[in-house]
């Protein structure tokens, strides 16, 4: 029996968009072929700086836009915006828990409001499932009554998981979750959520531009550049032997894991290309430090013998077996 929940095959999202003097139309190539299957209970990090499209594939996940190529199944069937029931399936958590939560609305009515819209649950129902997700991520009985701006961040983010998961989704993407908040309160909110990942069997599409966020919650991760994903593997495999020059740079800007362990700060040169004009082969060559000629002419594909797949000429560790 599979447990695939959403499966993806070369997605792509393009915009075009005018630019330029004379308005020219362009095309952005968002997201520009990213594939991957994710299963129930899993979490797929998706990890790149910032404009390499994560949160495109993170609208695409969750129908908000529909995929300009490319094939999408999500509980295994294909998405169609407007069917309102797979949508339902796919939840999504924002970096901003300030924008998301409206001022106006107590934590109680923020929380049932998807099944009023959604459901015949009666007042009381709705009241008794408020209260026991409000448990669940760590709010007290006494929060139900308040309003948004009562909270710090974190708390609201716990507001914002909590209201995503009213409806029993499926799936839940959380775009950049822990970005806004302090250090000290990430790692309780990732807690949170590993907690509720086991306890509901949810799968994760967790986007962020840190690796190091990702570390111990992600069972796969896709490193993106330029609206393509350049490395993708097991999360302990993409850690233990980075094999594309920018997840290995990405990686020596976070903070060790191992202190004593010698590391070498991988300084990256230059800023992320525009995706309007992307530099001609593989789309690093500008800021790689390990280009070779062949780099600047012909684009590496996406290629692995196991799971572990690098798309690289001059790979940091070659391939084993
Ligand atoms: N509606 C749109 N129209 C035109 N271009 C867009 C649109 N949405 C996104 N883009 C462009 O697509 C690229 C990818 O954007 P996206 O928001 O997915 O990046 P991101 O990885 O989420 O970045 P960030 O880390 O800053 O959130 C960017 O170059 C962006 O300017
Ligand atoms: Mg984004």
């Amino acid at each position: 029996m599979s447990n695939v929940v959403a499966e993806a095959e070369n997605l792509k999202r393009y915009y075009t968009v005018n630019q330029g003097m004379f308005r020219e139309q362009a095309t952005v190539k968002a997201l520009n072929g990213a594939s991957f299957s994710l299963e129930a209970g899993k979490t797929l990090a998706v990890v790149g700086e910032s404009g390499c499209g994560k949160s495109t594939l993170a609208r695409l996940i969750t129908m908000i836009e529909e995929p300009t190529d490319g094939k999408l199944l999500i509980d295994g069937k294909p998405v169609r915006m407007g069917d309102a029931e797979l949508r339902r399936k796919i939840q999504i958590v924002f970096q901003n828990p300030y924008g998301s939560l409206n001022p106006r609305q107590k934590v109680g009515s923020i929380l049932e409001e998807p099944l009023k819209i959604n459901t015949g649950d009666n007042a009381a129902t709705r009241r008794q499932k408020a209260l026991a997700m409000m448990e669940r991520v760590g709010l007290r009985p006494e929060h139900y009554e308040r309003y948004p701006h009562m909270f710090s961040g974190g708390q609201r983010q716990r507001i914002a998981i909590a209201r995503a998961l009213m409806l029993n989704p499926k799936i839940l993407v959380l775009d950049e979750p822990v970005s806004a908040l302090d250090v000290s309160i990430q790692a309780q909110v990732l807690n949170i959520l590993m907690d509720l990942q086991q306890e509901l069997g949810l799968a994760y599409i967790f986007i962020s531009h840190d690796l190091s966020v990702v570390r111990h919650i992600a069972d796969d991760i896709m490193v993106m550049y330029l609206g393509k994903p350049v490395e993708t593997g097991p999360a302990e495999a993409v850690f233990a032997n980075p094999r594309h020059p920018y997840t290995a740079a990405l990686l020596s800007a976070t903070p060790s894991a191992d202190p004593a362990g010698e590391k070498h700060r991988i300084q990256l040169e230059g800023e992320l290309p525009s995706p309007l004009n992307p530099p001609p082969g593989c789309p690093f060559n500008p800021r790689c430090w390990r280009v070779l000629d062949k780099c600047r002419e012909t684009e590496p594909a996406l290629e692995g013998k196991g799971d572990h797949k690098c798309a690289c000429f001059n790979q940091m560790e070659q391939p084993s077996g």
